[in-house]
């Protein structure tokens, strides 16, 4: 089983590097395979608005983009894996514009006929829920505002993982991100690692029919 986590935040080594290690520990610890992509490390272009990965080649299971770059590779191993984590600041109500670009550039893995635009596409390849995802946002504003800067963050996520048929597991809003301290730290971090191995849990469960 491998399980990806896709980083949107530009510091490797903030919280949102802190906590999506910390999923990825606990799902490696229920004998995942586990990779981190920091998207900042990647060279991800701007979506070009071309439809050409999502109106041809309808019979593959990644459309071809035009645009040759890391998402060819990101986006041949996204599909063969078995979970996600995706994690990222909320910077100005919404996600990284890091995050914002990743999420784009997955059109390819969408397909919809070439007049139909008015339609929201359908997978190419739906993964029927039994794939899994979990998704960590973390904000200054405090835990009280995770309605505004937290639902915006999981609502962009959750329309990839529903138009993909992947089943969300774990939301978690982490607030006072600029002013967290080492115990709420600890405790977030060991969240974060529980919800590693609920991903796992979940996949089996999935994969044995349950
Ligand atoms: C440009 C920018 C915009 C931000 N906008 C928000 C915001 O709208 N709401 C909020 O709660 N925090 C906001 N923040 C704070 C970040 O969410 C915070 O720095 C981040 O969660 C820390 O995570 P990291 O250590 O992984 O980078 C913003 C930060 C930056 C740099």
């Amino acid at each position: 089983m491998k399980i990806l986590g896709f980083m949107g935040s530009p510091r490797i080594k903030g919280l949102n590097g802190k906590l999506i290690d910390s999923v990825l520990k606990g799902a490696e610890s229920k004998g995942a395979e586990i990779k981190r992509y920091d998207l900042i490390k990647c060279n991800i272009e701007y979506c070009r608005g071309c439809f050409r990965c999502v109106h041809e080649n309808h019979k593959l299971p990644i459309g071809k983009c035009t645009i040759n770059d890391d998402m060819t590779d990101i986006l041949e191993e996204y599909h063969k894996a078995d979970g996600y984590i995706f994690a990222t600041p909320v910077y100005g109500v919404y996600v990284t514009a890091l995050m914002k670009t990743f999420l784009e550039r997955k059109f390819p893995l969408f397909y919809r006929e070439k007049g139909e635009s008015e339609k929201i596409p359908d997978a190419r390849v739906p993964a029927d829920f039994k794939k899994k995802a979990s998704m960590i946002v973390t904000g200054n504003a405090s835990d009280e505002y995770e309605e505004v800067m937290g639902d915006p963050c999981f609502d962009a996520f959750e329309m990839d993982f529903m138009m993909e048929q992947v089943d969300t597991v774990d939301k978690l809003y982490v607030g006072w991100a600029g002013n967290l301290s080492n115990d709420r730290l600890m405790e977030k971090l060991d969240e974060a690692s529980k919800i590693g191995m609920r991903l796992v849990d979940n996949i089996e469960k999935a994969h044995n029919g349950n």
